[in-house]
């Protein structure tokens, strides 16, 4: 009994631990930071780690996945391909060596992807802890912008994957201004088929 009640601690502490880390997301498309020069892009809807926060700028860690062979982009996993990081183009070297590598995979395709990890300053103003809030608004502009024409699509009608093409096929119907399609296509991802 006691040492059951010494691991229900042990849980228990652990727990805290980890609920201690601080979690968010970021609101908008933002600047990653490094010694105070810009070096790539956030994506709106990107969980964060906070490391330090201050008035200005915050601290942040950011977790997920990218191919050897295309250091610029960072994703949320193997499968899902929600975009959380981009560098320009040109800056392959800069990508690389701006996120550490955690460990290596090699999919079903023999492709080599890295679990990176990588520590960014940005505006403290691009960052909340209020996802649900965020979530709602995310859902409200795309039932706002998106039922014009036909019934809503349910987001668990497509997966990670298959939803920026689809909302992309619909720019020659409704051109939409980036920010606005970068937030429906994040929100269709957090709710697709393959989500969760
Ligand atoms: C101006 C009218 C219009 C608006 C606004 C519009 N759509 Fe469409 N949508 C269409 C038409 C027309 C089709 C059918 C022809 C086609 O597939 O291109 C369609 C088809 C679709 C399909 C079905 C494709 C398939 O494979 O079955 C999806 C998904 C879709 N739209 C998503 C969206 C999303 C997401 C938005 C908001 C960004 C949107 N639509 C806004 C006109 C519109």
């Amino acid at each position: 009994m006691k040492f059951l009640t010494t691991i229900f601690v042990s849980v228990l502490l652990f727990g805290t631990n980890l609920m201690s880390a601080n979690f968010g997301t970021t609101n908008t498309r933002t600047d990653a930071m490094i010694n105070g020069k810009s070096v790539a892009s956030v994506t709106v809807l990107t969980p964060v780690e906070i490391v330090k926060m201050s008035k200005e700028l915050t601290t942040i860690k950011i977790k997920g996945f990218r191919l050897e062979n295309y250091p610029q982009m960072v994703v949320r996993d193997m499968k899902r391909g929600e975009v959380y990081v981009e560098f320009p183009n040109e800056n392959e070297e800069l990508a690389s060596k701006s996120f550490t590598i955690i460990k290596k995979y090699e999919d079903a395709y023999g492709e080599i992807w890295h679990e990176v990890e990588g520590e960014f300053t940005i505006n403290s103003a691009a960052i909340t802890n209020d996802t649900d809030t965020l979530i709602k608004q995310a859902q409200k502009t795309y039932e706002q912008t998106c039922s014009m024409c036909h019934g809503l699509h349910k987001a668990k009608d497509f997966t990670v994957n298959q939803w920026p093409h689809q909302v992309e096929s619909m720019m020659t119907e409704i051109p939409l201004e980036k920010p606005i399609k970068e937030l429906i296509i994040k929100y269709l991802q957090h709710n697709a088929a393959d989500a969760k």
